[in-house]
């Protein structure tokens, strides 16, 4: 048990496969390596870190819900259903809470359909192109968004 604001992480699908997965686009960090590098900023912060990730859409929109209520802000890193996904917005949106969505990469940068985001209309912010490093960057600003940094 914490009182601390609690940072919902959400990791879309393939994110699982990080550091095997396309090494020269996402890097050589593990998912589990990720997590830790936000724990311990969160920790240097004073907020706590539910890490989460999932190869389903459904199993995302519920995890999205399960936030309402329950945790102080959203980071997301959709993967490829931000590109896709009407029904990750609308569960974002049902929420209420400040929403930052992340990338690996610079979508921008790559193939045309990836510039493409549905996340981004509900999003506070976007933080892509700095690897594993966005993630802590993404805690950062959040703890500054929910005014617990
Ligand atoms: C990604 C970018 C998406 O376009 C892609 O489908 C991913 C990862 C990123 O972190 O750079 O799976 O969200």
């Amino acid at each position: 048990m914490t009182d601390q604001p609690e940072i919902m992480i959400v990791n879309g699908p393939n994110l699982n496969m990080l550091g095997t997965r396309e090494p020269h686009i996402y890097g050589h960090e593990s998912l589990a390596d990720v997590e830790a590098m936000c724990n311990e900023r969160a920790a240097i912060l004073g907020v706590a870190i539910d890490f989460r990730q999932s190869n389903f859409e459904g199993e995302l929109v519920t995890m999205i819900q399960s936030a309402r209520g329950a945790a102080a802000g959203i980071i997301i890193n959709p993967a490829g259903y931000t590109h896709t996904s009407v029904a990750i917005l609308d569960a974002l949106r049902l929420t209420e809470l400040p929403v930052i969505e992340l990338h690996l990469s610079n979508p921008h940068t790559r193939e045309d359909f990836r510039h493409r985001s549905y996340v981004s209309a509900t999003a506070r912010g976007i933080i892509c192109g700095f690897g594993s490093h966005g993630y802590v960057l993404a805690v950062d600003a959040m703890a500054r968004v929910i005014d617990a940094a």
